[in-house]
């Protein structure tokens, strides 16, 4: 499963990036508000960090003017992906801008329907939302599974995009049932690597050896 993280903090982007755990990025208009930066602008010092695809949003709601703004978007970097949401107009830009060439994210994704729909305009990514549908009492890991199945079915080449991830058991269970990506982030990428067992097995051999009166260097 690729790793794309969510966040336009261009910081934690490199930070993660230096350890080879960073595929992609995503960013949003509530991610762009709070890094407090100008979209173009953070958008190419982000896309001169990361090779892989990143993710920059339309703003508008009629198709023509996101595929005016997408088009304006994809000239910031041969990486970029422009994320279009899941309306109607939102699927008259991607297959516009997926025929021309683009890769295009349709996000704001939830349900098995609307991914259809995404596939079929030629959507590159699709980011069904986890944790939006937990928090309204839905099974988000259930969405996921259920467009794995229906793409696997049809041999859609619409790569899931899982987002709005926000646990670690989010990251592992899409793993499992096979996300083609998981967007997340920095701060549930570093929760990853913890586990109290290694913590707790860490100051066992640090009391020890503090014991054993040795030295490496
Ligand atoms: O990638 C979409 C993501 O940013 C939404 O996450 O936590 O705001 O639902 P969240």
């Amino acid at each position: 499963m690729k790793f794309f993280v969510d966040t336009a903090d261009v910081a934690a982007i490199a930070e993660l990036n230096a350890l080879g755990m960073v595929d992609g990025v995503t960013t949003n208009p509530s991610l762009i508000l709070k890094s407090g930066r100008d979209i173009l602008e953070v958008t190419k010092e982000i896309c001169g960090i990361v090779s892989g695809p990143v993710s920059a949003e339309v703003v508008s709601l009629k198709a023509d003017e996101m595929i005016a703004e997408g088009l304006k978007l994809a000239k910031i970097a041969p990486n970029i992906t422009v994320k279009v949401p899941l309306t109607w107009d939102g699927l008259k830009a991607c297959k516009v801008l997926s025929d021309a060439g683009h890769m295009v994210n349709v996000t704001l994704c939830f349900s098995v329907n609307q991914a259809l729909l995404a596939a079929k305009a030629g959507a590159t990514f699709i980011s069904p939302f986890v944790g939006r549908l937990d928090d309204i009492n839905l099974d988000g890991l259930e969405l996921i599974a259920d467009i794995r199945t229906i793409y696997d079915n049809y041999d859609f080449k619409t790569q899931i995009l899982a987002a709005s991830i926000r646990t670690v058991n989010h990251v592992a269970e899409c793993a499992r049932i096979g996300a083609d990506v998981m967007t997340a982030p920095p701060e549930v990428i570093r929760k990853l690597a913890s586990h109290p067992l290694t913590d707790a097995g860490l100051a066992q051999f640090m009391k020890d050896w503090e014991k054993t009166g040795q030295k490496i260097l």
